[in-house]
């Protein structure tokens, strides 16, 4: 780790992404500092996908110490990286980079354990022996399928708009259970015990065409965007009356927290940011 900035300069981090303006990740890194007393700034930077790589670099040579990744880079973060964590080389898809002295740019996935920790110690929900449905085959899916699978799934399906994309993913995974690649148009029921929704569609107000008989009374569905309200998917999935119907805005907050341990070594309670952000958001 870094050794400590001078009193009185805050340590400089931020938010990579496109779009990135709707973001809460200052709010909760500004909440987690202080209750940790931590002297750190935490800024947004929207980067087209062309300038990731020069742009990063140059927040990086000018005096960041740590980067949030978000939709679309995460890929591309990964293959920027010097070092990866076992978790990031799993899921090739890199949501946390840490710049550190001798130059070198570390790049972690905590995603997966923020997903986890939300849907196991938040939302009190047993994720073995289920039947998982995985939207999208993205940097986001890919974050998480690695960490779920550990959870001994009975099946986890990612389905995507483009085919070849899921499959290819479940192809990375299969050492680890039955993991299954297919379209949306493929999927059929019976129900899932949990679908989540890891597509950026959302992002443009959009939720893809599903098949019927993918939710049941006893289906749990996740939306791992979040944002006001509801969205296309929270949505689709009330209309066809799901057990639960949720966003991840526990996702957000625990994931978070791992990064923040990350690059500042210390891990800061979520339930106060939980609970503001009830209020806020
Ligand atoms: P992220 O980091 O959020 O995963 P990404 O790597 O750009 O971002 O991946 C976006 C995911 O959302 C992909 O699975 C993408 O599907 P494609 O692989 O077919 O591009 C999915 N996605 C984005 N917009 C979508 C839309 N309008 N309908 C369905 N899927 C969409």
């Amino acid at each position: 780790m870094n050794a400590p900035s001078e009193a009185g300069t805050p340590d400089q981090y931020g938010l990579v992404g496109h779009p990135v303006a709707h973001s809460w990740s200052p709010f909760i890194h500004g909440m987690f500092a202080k209750a940790t007393a931590q002297n750190l700034v935490y800024r947004l930077f929207d980067i087209a996908p062309d300038d990731f790589r020069r742009e990063t670099l140059r927040l990086f040579a000018s005096g960041v110490r740590g980067l949030n990744v978000t939709v679309p880079h995460k890929q591309a973060a990964a293959e920027l990286m010097n070092e990866l964590t076992t978790r990031a080389a799993r899921a090739q898809a890199v949501n946390t980079i840490a710049f550190f002295e001798d130059t070198t740019l570390l790049g972690d996935n905590t995603d997966g354990v923020g997903l986890i920790c939300d849907l196991e110690r938040n939302l009190q929900l047993e994720l073995a022996d289920k039947r998982v449905l995985l939207l999208g085959a993205g940097g986001a899916a890919r974050g998480v399928i690695g960490p779920l699978m550990e959870r001994e799934l009975r099946t986890l399906t990612v389905a995507n708009r483009t085919p070849f994309k899921a499959r290819k993913l479940a192809g990375e995974f299969a050492d680890m259970g039955q993991v299954v690649g297919c379209t949306f148009a493929e999927l059929q029921g019976p129900p899932y015990d949990l679908i989540i929704n890891a597509t950026s569609a959302g992002l443009q107000g959009e939720m893809p065409e599903m098949p019927a008989g993918l939710v049941g009374e006893a289906t749990v569905c996740y939306d791992m965007t979040y944002g006001r309200g509801n969205t296309p998917f929270t949505l689709w999935s009330r209309s066809l009356h799901a057990r639960l119907t949720t966003k991840g805005w526990g996702m957000l907050v625990e994931q978070a927290a791992e990064s923040f341990f990350l690059w500042r070594g210390i891990r800061p309670a979520t339930q106060p940011v939980l609970k503001a952000l009830a209020q806020h958001a």
